[in-house]
């Protein structure tokens, strides 16, 4: 491994739920402290492609490689799985997911539900993790709200609870599918922030977004996703300022005029 290895390079990915093909051969990398914005319509992929990246989907065909280590498969097509546990965890572990809907523990604490996968996952230790949570807590600008339950927040507050969690695992990317979509506009903002100052410290991240200006300033590749094939990608400056696809300039003057 050195250091140009991207953290995820993803080749000629192809899944299908049953008969209904939903990725058609995508190629992808993910160099390391780059951020990759995936757009596209509802249904073309995004979601998919991501889940499939850390393995909580399974593949039917290519390759995906973290770290120059390629996911070991056993069995073909519909069978396909990976073909080894430990690999899995780990991949897992370091891919960590950030979700539309935050996904908090409603019976644990802030503090706690920070906590909880680097304690029972990683067994690492209680005291190292607590300080570690506080501390993101605290980069996310929640360090007050340690002790209270996710329903005692607002949701832009549970959604950088959630990126402090995801932090927590120390991952060598962040997967964020649609983080702001279920916010309110200002509460959008506190985690617009948020991922911003990640992108600028040089964490490596992927981001499925329909918010074309958040794509646009975090960015150093944006991806257009069409029936489940890259349409068109390229820099934020190129894809939103001139781009080339008739179904993307159709996509992006929608998304404008909503
Ligand atoms: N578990 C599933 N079983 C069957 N079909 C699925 C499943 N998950 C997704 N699909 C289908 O796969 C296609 C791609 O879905 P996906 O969720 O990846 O789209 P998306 O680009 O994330 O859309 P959106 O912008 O609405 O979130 C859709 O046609 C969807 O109905
Ligand atoms: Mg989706």
């Amino acid at each position: 491994m050195t250091h140009e290895t991207p953290v995820i390079e993803i080749s000629n990915l192809h899944k299908a739920y049953g008969s209904l093909e939903v990725l058609k051969g995508v190629s992808l990398n993910a160099p390391r402290g780059h951020v990759i914005s995936l757009i596209g319509s509802s249904g073309s992929g995004k979601s998919t492609l991501l889940r499939c990246c850390n393995l909580l989907e399974d593949s039917q065909q290519g390759d995906l490689i973290f770290n120059g280590e390629n996911v070991s498969w056993k069995g073909q097509g519909h069978q396909r799985r990976p073909a080894d546990a430990k690999q899995v965890l780990r991949i897992r572990t370091n891919l960590s997911m950030v979700f539309q809907q935050f996904n908090l523990w409603a019976h644990m604490t802030i503090l706690q539900n920070v906590m909880e996968a680097p304690l029972t996952v990683l067994r690492r230790d209680r005291a190292e993790v607590e300080q570690a949570a506080r501390g993101y807590l605290d980069k996310v600008g929640i360090g007050d709200k340690c002790d209270v339950f996710p329903a005692q927040l607002s949701g832009g507050q549970q959604q950088r609870a959630a990126i402090a969690r995801a932090l927590c695992m120390e991952p060598e990317a962040l997967l964020f599918d649609e983080p702001t979509s279920a916010l309110d506009p200002e509460l959008e903002q506190e985690v617009i922030k948020v991922i911003k100052d990640l992108a600028t410290e040089g964490r490596t991240m992927m981001i499925v977004t329909h918010d074309m200006k958040l794509a646009a300033d975090v960015s150093d590749h944006v991806v257009f996703l069409h029936q489940g094939l890259i349409e068109e990608q390229g820099a934020p400056d190129q894809l939103f300022g001139a781009p080339k696809s008739e179904r993307l300039r159709g996509f992006l003057s929608a998304t404008h005029a909503t």
